[in-house]
């Protein structure tokens, strides 16, 4: 995507970005950027923390619009089109808005080595889903996660935001029949 797209994209939204060093309230009133900001803050505003950043605001948005994303790229002095080379190029980052429950399950070593594979495979089966896709219901998003830093709870899976440790196949599934409803 060029610069220019993102710019359509930001103004589409009818948000403007004002990434000023005092950093007043965003101008669309979504509070959302202001946890962003806090991360900024933090790492002072570091160009090296692009990567860290963006996995910062899909945390808190769920997703990485071109809003989102024009917002990175100009409190971190980036060109755009250099910010969202960088989000494409990780497949762990997503462009879509989430369906209605979003399934993380944590692929880092420690869950890996304790079966997070096999509850991604019985998720996404039970469910008809891919990683990093939504089901055709909307229902569900299912998406894997570098570690979440709870690796003495591995398997870890977060089921719309909860974190639910020393997971199964069937004990996740469970978990899924009980905020879905039963519903596949
Ligand atoms: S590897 Fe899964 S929480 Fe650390």
């Amino acid at each position: 995507m060029s610069d220019t797209a993102l710019e359509a994209g930001a103004s589409a939204s009818g948000s403007r970005h004002t990434v000023d060093p005092g950093r007043p309230e965003h101008p669309s009133g979504d509070d959302r950027f202001a946890l962003v900001d806090t991360h900024l803050r933090r790492v002072h505003d570091a160009q090296d923390q692009l990567i860290e950043t963006l996995h910062v605001a899909q945390d808190v948005f769920g997703f990485l619009s071109d809003d989102v994303l024009l917002y990175v790229a100009r409190a971190l002095r980036l060109p755009p089109s250099m910010v969202y080379g960088v989000a494409t190029f990780y497949h762990l980052f997503t462009f879509e808005p989430p369906g209605e429950h979003t399934c993380t399950v944590c692929t880092g070593t420690a869950c890996f080595v304790k079966g997070a594979d096999d509850i991604v495979a019985d998720v996404a089966t039970a469910h008809g889903v891919h990683v990093g896709d939504t089901s055709a219901d909307g229902r569900l998003t299912l998406r894997t996660a570098r570690c979440l830093g709870s690796c003495g709870l591995a398997p870890v899976v977060v089921l719309d935001g909860v974190v639910h440790g020393h997971q199964s196949p069937s004990g996740a599934l469970a978990l899924l029949d009980g905020e879905l409803g039963g519903v596949r």
